[in-house]
């Protein structure tokens, strides 16, 4: 989605805007411009990649963008940053403008020219329009007007200040020393400080070399601490690995032990839980759905998951219930969308989320965050496990409280999930043989991942990696659904990734193994019973743990198969085709 960075202070801002901008590169993009001035307005902007921009602008003031278009195709003149008719003023943009058609069609009747299609461009006309007023006073007021989603940043020039206004859309603020910062996202500036301040919806802001002003909605000015970041820059970045995912996928183990830690230092909130309702999108919404099983086996509450999209606007969802948003940006459209409607439906409701302050924190009565640190790579990796290591804490400590599970197993239980990073880490010594079996299916058209109970979320998890960075087509099936429908598609040689937890449904499981390779099937199967082997075509052993924790292994040999598939296919694995690491509009 589209990303947007500000500077303003004493270093060259084509070099700051530059490198921020690169930083932000993670969450897609198909155009990137920036704006600096320098005396007058300096604009370079153009369809592409950021490396395609070349800008040798003097001045210590500007704006950047990375555009992932809606309105309007990528193009150089649908790029951002956006001018006013007399070059003064430039404006970036991430979200939608709802009423910009009518907004337009008024600019028109007041002799503005626009210059391209989309619905940002309206806001430098807009505050134009106000050109009577002081800046900031123009710039509310402009603000004002707009119905949607926005993070804004303007400059004009003859003004040494970057203005910004937020709603529903990321953006916080770096403060350093006689400089300061905007972006989408704290690691785009982490470089340069990790002192942040982080704006609410509804919310401006005046940024001047030496001082930030915050205002409410009204322009009434208001305090707003600032926050210390403890990511390091390398955390952010690759430290030696070829990829950003493949940097994740390692750091799960860590990941996963700073996210129990943090959980077990704070004091759970105690809710009395007669029925869950889950809501997400994407990977979020697979931890949910095994959230379900694991909730359901622990509490005996009925759980229900919905997309995210669908939850909000379905006619009837069921009765008030605990409704648990998870969304590991806190910035996904659907999910905030989703988080208001459960609150005005009267439900108590908890965001899971990894990046503090982020939007989802606004809408919920308790946020939980998984500790994961930044996750660059556009497939979600360690905020998926450590998504499931809060649901499991979640649920036991649930349990625990409401006495549906005595002292002596919830701390057996708890005492395994403490296992989990030990256990990824044998996973994550596997990987040359799991990359040895990606490289025996690269060349697939379609596989099917099946499994049944707990791990059936977990299979639709690893269809989703693999078709999202390796771009084959994969489904995930309950293995006992596939005879009802998708068995049809079996045929010679095609990939069927078969999860065999010892567990219950074991056997289960190797009678629809056979099934497909009655049909043909090539069979990779992951389980920790090495007689597995006998049934398939090849087996990846995964470690044994307790069958409620199965899920943590096989997504993370799941995650290592996708990126060893797309790797030998020579995808784009951090940032594939047509895909934003935050969905910021509906
Ligand atoms: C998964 O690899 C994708 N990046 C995507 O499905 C993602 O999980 C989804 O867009 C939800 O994002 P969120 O967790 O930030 O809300």
């Amino acid at each position: 989605m589209c990303g947007i960075v500000g500077y303003i202070g004493f270093r060259n801002a084509s070099d700051v805007l530059l490198k921020t901008l690169k930083r932000l590169e993670y969450r897609g993009y198909d155009s990137a411009g920036v704006a600096i001035i320098n005396g007058s307005l300096q604009v370079e902007k153009k369809k592409g990649y950021i490396d395609a921009l070349s800008i040798d602008f003097e001045g210590t003031i500007g704006i950047g963008h990375t555009r992932w278009a809606t309105h309007g195709a990528p193009s150089n003149e649908n790029a951002h940053p956006f001018v006013d008719c007399k070059g003064e003023i430039a404006i970036v943009h991430n979200g939608i403008i709802e009423n910009f058609m009518e907004l337009k069609e008024e600019l028109l009747k007041s002799g503005h020219i626009f210059k391209s299609d989309t619905d940002s461009e309206s806001i430098a006309h807009l505050i134009e329009e106000y050109g009577e007023y002081p800046f900031r006073a123009a710039f509310m007021k402009a603000v004002r007007r707009l119905r949607g989603s926005f993070a804004i940043a303007a400059i004009k020039v003859g003004e040494r200040k970057i203005m910004v206004a937020k709603k529903e859309s990321p953006l916080v603020i770096g403060i350093g020393d006689h400089e300061n910062f905007i972006a989408s996202d704290i690691p785009a500036f982490l470089e340069y400080t990790n002192r942040v301040v982080v704006l609410k919806d509804g919310e401006f802001a005046e940024l001047e070399e030496d001082s930030v002003t915050i205002y409410d909605n009204n322009g009434k000015e208001i305090h707003r601490d600032v926050t210390r970041i403890d990511w390091s820059v390398e955390d952010a970045e690759k430290g030696g690995y070829e990829h950003f995912m493949l940097k994740e996928i390692f750091e799960q183990p860590r990941a996963m032990e700073d996210t129990l830690y943090a959980l077990e230092s704070r004091e759970l909130f105690s809710l009395d839980i007669e029925r869950v309702n889950i809501v997400a999108c994407g990977t979020s919404y697979h931890a949910g759905l095994t959230g379900k099983y694991v909730l359901e086996e622990l509490l005996h509450v009925p759980v229900s998951v919905y997309y995210a999209s669908e939850y909000r606007y379905m006619a009837a969802v069921e009765d008030p219930a605990l409704t648990i948003l998870i969304t590991q940006s806190g910035e996904t459209a659907d999910t905030i969308g989703a988080a208001k409607r459960a609150k005005e439906l009267g439900n108590i409701t908890v965001g899971i989320t990894n990046v503090v302050g982020s939007s989802i924190t606004n809408y919920v009565d308790y946020v939980l965050y998984t500790n994961a640190g930044p996750e660059i790579g556009v497939a979600a990796t360690k905020t998926f496990t450590t998504q499931l290591a809060v649901l499991y804490y979640f649920a036991i400590r649930s349990a625990l409280s409401m006495r549906k599970l005595t002292r002596k197993s919830a701390e057996r239980l708890l005492s395994e999930l403490h296992r989990m990073p030990y256990y990824i880490e044998k996973v994550l010594d596997e990987e040359e043989s799991i990359k040895a079996e990606a490289q025996k299916i690269a060349n697939a058209n379609s596989m099917y991942f099946i499994a049944r109970g707990l791990n059936y979320p977990v299979a639709l998890e690893g269809a989703l990696k693999m078709k999202e960075i390796s771009y084959i087509h994969a489904e995930g099936y309950p293995a006992g659904e596939l005879k009802h429908g998708p068995i049809a598609l079996i045929d010679n040689g095609m990939p069927v990734i078969a999860l065999v937890p010892e567990d219950a449904l074991y056997e289960k499981m190797l009678s629809n193994i056979k099934e497909v390779t009655a049909r043909d099937a090539y069979v990779v199967g992951l389980s920790s019973n090495g007689d597995v082997e006998k049934w398939v075509n090849s087996l990846i052993l995964v470690p044994h743990t307790q069958p409620l924790f199965t899920p943590f292994v096989n997504a993370v040999a799941l995650q290592l198969l996708a990126y060893h598939v797309a790797k030998t296919l020579g995808r784009k694995i951090d940032k594939p085709k047509n895909l934003a690491k935050t969905v910021t509009v509906e």
